[in-house]
């Protein structure tokens, strides 16, 4: 899979994507993500890529004519299966969402920043937005970074154990059952007889229950249908 993400900031993508389960996605050849300073379109030779909004108000807005040059630019070189603007106003991000996107071969993301980008972007180009959730951010980027990792560890191969993303919270509607390491008596807290029974339909019964028993106590939402 290829991400490609438009940002004014690109230095606070870096590090999110640059370790741990991102790191190894990418070094397996697995997951590619190119990140484009929007400045390399703006339109004169300050950099500039925002002015203020029509009608008044504070706060500046994403002018449109980088992003367009940006955007065309870029799928002139591919298709993109998603044209992605992270926004608080998008749709909620959620596992199915991610889900889904790990099946596609290319994504733009657009990375807003200030009041946000010209609404003729958003009408023209842009084919997908996303919240990550009913707060807003100073910027796209932490958004972006969080739809890149939790779409790219998706991604066939990227974890080493395959079942593992399936046995993941919210796969199922189902928050993940708890897990425990050693030693199995830490401070007189015992570790649960049944995970060292070594048998293994009852501990995967044992996690079942325990992943439904989380659930209702503390999101019955994710149960109601
Ligand atoms: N940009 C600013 N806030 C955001 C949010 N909650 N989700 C996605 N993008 C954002």
């Amino acid at each position: 899979m290829r991400i490609d993400i438009i940002s004014v900031l690109p230095e606070l993508l870096e590090s999110p994507l640059s370790h741990s389960i991102m790191k190894r996605a990418k070094d397996k050849g697995l997951l590619e993500v190119h990140v484009h300073h929007l400045r390399q379109w703006a339109v004169n030779e300050y950099g500039t890529v925002d002015d203020y909004q029509y009608g008044g108000g504070a706060g500046m807005v994403m002018m449109p004519e980088p992003l367009a040059n940006a955007i065309e630019s870029l799928s002139a070189s591919r298709a993109y299966d998603a044209i992605i603007y992270v926004t608080p106003d998008g749709k909620r991000f959620d596992q199915p969402a991610a889900n889904q996107l790990s099946m596609k071969g290319n994504l733009l993301i657009i990375c807003g920043h200030y009041k946000g980008i010209d609404e003729r972007i958003r009408e023209h180009f842009v084919t997908m937005e996303i919240s990550i959730g009913d707060y807003v951010l100073s910027g796209g980027e932490l958004a972006a970074a969080i739809i890149v990792d939790a779409v790219g560890r998706l991604l066939p191969g990227v974890l080493n154990d395959e079942t593992s993303a399936l046995m993941d919270s919210f796969q199922d509607n189902l928050l993940a059952p708890p897990v425990y390491t050693r030693p199995a008596d830490f401070r007189g807290w015992k570790v649960p007889e049944i995970l060292m029974s070594g048998d293994p339909k009852k501990i995967s019964e044992w996690r079942h229950e325990q992943a439904v028993k989380r659930t209702q106590e503390r999101r019955p939402d994710l149960m109601q249908d």
